[in-house]
Formats: structure tokens, C-alpha cells, sequence
């Protein structure tokens, strides 16, 4: 048993559109009320004395969803950040977008800019947003920073190890996540944190996002400090 409180926390959060579907509303709806459960969980680990929160928002793949909903959901996140920055900056809470930046627009990235810049004093818990985000990138984009590193002779390949590739993810700051969450019972990992996941212990329950609330959150710590993790090796 481990009875520690997991210093970071990921989150798929799923199932905003079936929840919508469920009440006859349009999935946006569902999106909508997917904020609530945000607040939950950013204030449940303050509680809990987490570290770091990294939340799933917006998948490189969910740019292929129909372009009503992708543009709902980029205003959406203009909108928690325009709600929310005071709050967090007053909780402490540093947040930082994860993801290909690349591919969003002036508004949205002029927001992100204000929520780092407005937060960047925080220090209660380390919150990241992924957004545009797909792990298989966030690996290609390391292996091309050391190249490039390895090129103009600032790196050496013998000297390329687990360290340096970790150094080069956008979660570089963080130790990796030792718990995960998936809500809405979808038992997949969908292109996420592939790397940082290694020896994370997974937690899937049926609760849709925006029903998830902070006593969820600490039946999922709770769950958590119920396992032994092993890392390989043997019980002891
Ligand atoms: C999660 O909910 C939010 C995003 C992926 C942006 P979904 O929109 O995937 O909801 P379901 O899975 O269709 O119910
Ligand atoms: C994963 O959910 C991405 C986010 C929660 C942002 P999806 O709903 O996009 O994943 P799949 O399609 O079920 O794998
Ligand atoms: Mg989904």
C-alpha cells in the first residue's frame, strides 16, 4: 500500500458529449458545463496537497471535429481564462498550455500568454492545460530540438539519455504523473503523456466530465493509495 498523496495528477477529461447527448442537448452544452468540473478538480488538489494538475483540453486530433464544435471550444478556453486568471492567480495556481501553439489563432494565444504571464508567481500547484496537444508530437518535437542540439555541437549523441529526451518534453518542469484519470470509461490513452505515463497508475471510472467532481477526485486518491506500485521490482 501506498498511502502518499499523488505529488501529480493527469486527467483525460471525456465524455462532455455523450453527457449533452444524454439530456438532448447539443455536445457544446456538454463542453460548457465541462468547466465546472475544472474548478473541482484545480481547487479539490489544492486541498489534497497535489502538486501538479495536467488536464487534457483539446487533442491535435480534436482539430478534426466538426468546425462549429473546434470553434466552441476555443472559446470556451478564451473564456475560462478571461473568467478564471484572477482566481487562479489568487489560489497560486502557475498554468501553463501544453501543446502545438502553432495552430491557434491571435485571440486564443494572446489568452494563453495572459494566463502564464498573470500566474507565472504561483507556487500552491502546477496546472497544464494540453491543448493541440498529442503526445507522439511532443516526442517528435524532443528527437528534432536534439538534433538540431546535436548538430551544431552542443550535444554529444553517447551522452543522449532518459534525462535528456525528459528535458525536452513540455512537461519537463514536472515529475511524471502518478496518477491518471480517465472519466466517461473509455479504457484507452488516446495520445497522451505517452512517455510521462511509463509507471503511472491508471484510474477509469464511468462518471462523465462534467458531472466529476472533487469527491471523485478523492476516490480516485483514495483508490490510488490502495495500490502497491512495484516499478518492476519485487514486493517487499
Ligand atoms: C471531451 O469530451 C472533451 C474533448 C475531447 C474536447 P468529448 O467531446 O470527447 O465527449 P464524448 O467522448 O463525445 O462523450
Ligand atoms: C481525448 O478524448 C482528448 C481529450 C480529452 C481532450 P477524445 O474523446 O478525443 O478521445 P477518443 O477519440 O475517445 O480516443
Ligand atoms: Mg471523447
Amino acid at each position: 500500500m501506498n498511502r502518499d498523496v499523488p505529488r501529480h495528477i493527469a486527467i483525460i477529461m471525456d465524455g462532455n458529449g455523450r453527457w449533452a447527448r444524454s439530456r438532448l442537448l447539443p455536445r457544446t452544452f456538454g463542453h460548457h458545463h465541462g468547466m465546472k468540473a475544472v474548478g473541482e478538480v484545480v481547487e479539490g488538489c489544492i486541498e489534497a496537497g497535489v502538486d501538479v494538475l495536467t488536464l487534457f483540453a483539446f487533442s491535435e486530433e480534436n482539430w478534426s471535429r466538426p468546425a462549429d464544435e473546434v470553434s466552441s471550444l476555443m472559446n470556451l478556453l478564451e473564456e475560462y481564462i478571461a473568467k478564471e486568471t484572477k482566481k487562479l492567480r489568487r489560489n497560486g495556481v502557475r498554468t501553463r498550455i501544453l501543446g502545438d501553439r502553432t495552430r491557434l489563432d491571435r485571440r486564443a494565444l494572446a489568452a494563453i500568454e495572459r494566463v502564464e504571464r498573470e500566474t507565472a508567481d504561483g507556487t500552491e500547484l502546477q496546472l497544464g492545460l494540453c491543448v493541440s496537444y498529442s503526445a507522439r508530437k511532443e516526442l517528435t518535437r524532443a528527437a528534432r530540438i536534439i538534433a538540431e542540439e546535436v548538430e551544431a555541437g552542443r550535444l554529444d549523441p553517447s551522452d543522449i539519455d532518459e534525462t535528456t529526451v525528459a528535458s525536452r518534453l513540455y512537461t519537463a518542469p514536472w515529475p511524471d504523473p502518478d496518477l491518471l484519470i480517465r472519466t466517461s470509461g473509455e479504457q484507452r490513452i488516446s495520445n497522451f503523456l505517452l512517455w510521462q505515463l511509463a509507471y503511472t497508475e491508471l484510474y477509469v471510472t464511468p462518471v462523465l466530465w462534467p458531472d466529476f467532481t472533487r469527491r471523485e477526485l478523492f476516490d480516485a486518491i483514495l483508490d490510488f493509495q490502495d495500490r502497491e506500485r512495484r516499478f518492476g521490482k519485487v514486493s517487499v
